[in-house]
């Protein structure tokens, strides 16, 4: 079958637990994290483009306002890699309809290049199994990897080593976003100023988060949420703090700021609180847009084929 385009969706991600080791001599840090891919989509269409055009990239959607349409752009750069990985004599055309945040500590950015990825083994045939797909993925950044495969699972190394974890039922979150992004190098940094002078343990998986997800207990998920860079996240933006007083105060089982953030969620039990805690967090005056996701869910898959 002789392709002109495919539509991938992608998940945004929320870290249900992150724990932080020490700075490495890579500028890295090896961590562990708990991924859940969660309800809120990029649309990556990949087409071929007209000739002579290079790649062409363009955006829209409700968070689409300040995303980057140049080679600094991860999804341009996903294109760039596949097309001289696997000599590709073609121009490829790319558009993002964006509805995660841009650098909200949701993976925005990740999982448009990981649309990419998808996409251009999908238009061209590659054949390329999931492993390979996420091995170039982890070539690009420590998230792509789980744009990719989705679902739940612990991140391991930079995050980008993934085993799948087993989680039951559906989780309801409520999402704070901000007005503007937080850089994840930024908060990395503040995270080792913070802790300048303490020695730092080894990356460590929750094992409370493990057991509440594998007896689908959105209560004990709840208290065993946990971000080693939400400190940090709080320090270079301290309306974050207010942010998650909301949550506590309208009855959130439990909240977290998402990876380096500034995006913060809440679990939430049901329909009501996710109600009450989102008319709340509009009224607070303290965040810049209100949104629902459930999760887990999917990973990149295609949509559509033109
Ligand atoms: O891998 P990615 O490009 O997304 O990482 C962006 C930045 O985040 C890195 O340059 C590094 O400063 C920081 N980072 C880190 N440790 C990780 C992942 C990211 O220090 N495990």
């Amino acid at each position: 079958m002789n392709l002109n385009g495919v539509v991938i969706r992608v998940p945004g991600k929320v870290n249900l637990g992150l724990s932080v080791g020490p700075l490495d001599s890579d500028g890295y840090h090896e961590i562990v994290t708990l991924f859940q891919a969660i309800s809120l989509y990029d649309d990556v269409t990949v087409k071929i483009g007209s000739e002579g055009a290079g790649i062409t990239l363009d955006a829209s959607g409700s968070t689409s306002t300040g995303v980057p349409l140049d080679e600094t752009n991860l999804a341009y750069r996903a294109a760039d890699l596949m097309i001289r990985k696997f000599q590709l004599d073609s121009d490829i055309d790319i558009h993002l309809k964006k509805e995660i945040p841009v650098a909200g500590g949701m993976a925005g950015g990740s999982a448009d290049a990981a649309g990419v990825i998808v996409g251009i083994d999908a238009l061209f045939e590659l054949g390329l199994s999931r492993d390979e797909l996420e091995r170039i993925g982890s070539e690009l950044g420590s998230d792509v990897p789980f744009g990719i495969a989705g679902g739940t699972a612990i991140g391991r190394g930079r995050g980008d080593q993934l085993t799948p974890v087993l989680s039951q039922g559906t989780y309801q979150w409520v999402l704070a976003l901000s007005n503007s992004g937080l850089s994840t190098p930024a908060v990395y940094g503040e995270c080792d100023r913070l802790r300048e002078g303490l020695s730092i343990a080894k990356p460590s998986a929750n094992d409370a988060l493990l057991q509440s997800l594998r007896a689908g207990d959105a209560r004990e998920l709840g208290k065993a949420l946990s971000n080693d860079l939400q400190s940090a996240a709080c320090s270079l933006r301290p309306a974050l703090r207010l942010v998650l007083d909301v949550g506590n105060d309208y009855g959130a089982l439990g909240c977290i700021v998402s990876g380096s953030g500034p995006t913060v969620a809440f679990l939430v039990e049901d329909e009501e609180r996710a109600l009450d805690l989102t008319v709340a967090l509009s009224a607070s005056g303290v965040v810049g847009g209100v949104v629902r996701a459930s999760g887990p869910t999917h990973g990149a898959r295609r949509i559509s084929s033109f």
